[in-house]
C-alpha cells in the first residue's frame, strides 16, 4: 500500500510496482483514504504486507506541518500494527537532523521518531532534493527579479530514480534504520538554480549570498549533502533539464 499514492513519487512508485506484477493500493484522500481522519485506513490496510508512506502535508506552515506528520504517523503506524504489516517505509530528507531551524524539518524529524518508536519493522529512506523541486527552491528565494541563494553544495536526484530505489526497498527486508539516496553529482545551489532558470529562459537573476536562508536555514556544504555511502540515482541534472524543456 502506498500512502500518498497520487503524489509525484507515489504515482511513479505505484506504476513501477504494478509493472513488475505486484498488487498495489494507491491510497490518498482523493481515493478515500485519509491518514489524518483515519477514514478508509483499516479497510485499505487489510492484507497489506508493506506500507510505503510518501504523503506530504498540504500546508508547510510550522504548526500545520508538525500536526500533519505527527497525526498521520501516529494513525498510520497504529493501524499497521493492528493489521500486522511487516514493513513500513517512509520517505524523508537527507540532513533532516541538521535542518531543525525549519518547521518543515522538525515535522519530518517527528515523523522519523514515531517510526523508530513503533513496533512495525521499518526502513527510512532519506532522499536529497528532487530535480522537480528546483523551481520551488527558486520561487521561495525570489524577491522581484532577484533570486538570492547560498552557494552550499547539494546533490539533487530525479523523482524517477527515487521511485526506483523505493521500489527496491519495498521488495527488500526492513533494515530498521536509515538509507540515504542522492543524485550522481554534487553541484552548488546557486549554480543549480542558475542552470534551471537559464534553460527555462526565465529572466530572474541569481545572486549568491552565503547567508541566504534556505526555508529559514543558513546552509553549509554539509547541510543538504549525504554521508559516505548513499545509493546513487543515475540521472544527471543536465540531461533531465534538456529532456524536460519542450524543444522548438
Ligand atoms: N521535494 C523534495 O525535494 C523532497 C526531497 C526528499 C524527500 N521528500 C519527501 O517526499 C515525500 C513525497 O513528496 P511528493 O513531492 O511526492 O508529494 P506530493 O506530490 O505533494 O504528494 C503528496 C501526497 O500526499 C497525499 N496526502 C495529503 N494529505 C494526505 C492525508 N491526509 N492522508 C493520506 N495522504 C495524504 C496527497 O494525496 P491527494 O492527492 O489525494 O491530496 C498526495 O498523494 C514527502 O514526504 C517529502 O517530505 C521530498
Amino acid at each position: 500500500m502506498v500512502i500518498g499514492g497520487s503524489g509525484l513519487i507515489g504515482t511513479k512508485l505505484v506504476n513501477k510496482l504494478r509493472q513488475i506484477g505486484h498488487e498495489v493500493v494507491a491510497a490518498s484522500p482523493s481515493s478515500g483514504v485519509n491518514t489524518i481522519t483515519g477514514e478508509g485506513l483499516a479497510t485499505a490496510l487489510a492484507g497489506a504486507q508493506v506500507v510505503v508512506d510518501v504523503a506530504n502535508s498540504p500546508s508547510w506552515e510550522d504548526k500545520a506541518v508538525l500536526d500533519f506528520f505527527e497525526t498521520s504517523g501516529r494513525n498510520l503506524l497504529a493501524a499497521e500494527a493492528a493489521a500486522g504489516v511487516g514493513h513500513h517505509i517512509a520517505l524523508s530528507v537527507v540532513g533532516t537532523e541538521r535542518l531543525l531551524a525549519s518547521g518543515y524539518f522538525r515535522a519530518k524529524m517527528a515523523q522519523e521518531t514515531l517510526i523508530k518508536a513503533s513496533q512495525v519493522p521499518y526502513t527510512i529512506v532519506r532522499a536529497t532534493q528532487f530535480f522537480e523541486f528546483v523551481g520551488g527552491i527558486a520561487q521561495s528565494a525570489t524577491d522581484g527579479q532577484t533570486v538570492r541563494l547560498s552557494s552550499a553544495l547539494v546533490q539533487p536526484i530525479v523523482s524517477d530514480d527515487v521511485a526506483a530505489a523505493l521500489a527496491e526497498v519495498t521488495l527488500g527486508t526492513p533494515v530498521n534504520g536509515t538509507v540515504e539516496l542522492a543524485g550522481p553529482e554534487p553541484i552548488r545551489l546557486d549554480e543549480l538554480v542558475r542552470q534551471f532558470l537559464s534553460a527555462h529562459r526565465d529572466p530572474r537573476k541569481v545572486t549568491t549570498d552565503v547567508h541566504a536562508l534556505y526555508f529559514g536555514i543558513e546552509l553549509n556544504d554539509q547541510s543538504l549533502t549525504p554521508g559516505d555511502n548513499p545509493r546513487i540515482g543515475p540521472t544527471r541534472f543536465e540531461d533531465w533539464l534538456s529532456r524536460s524543456i519542450p524543444q522548438k
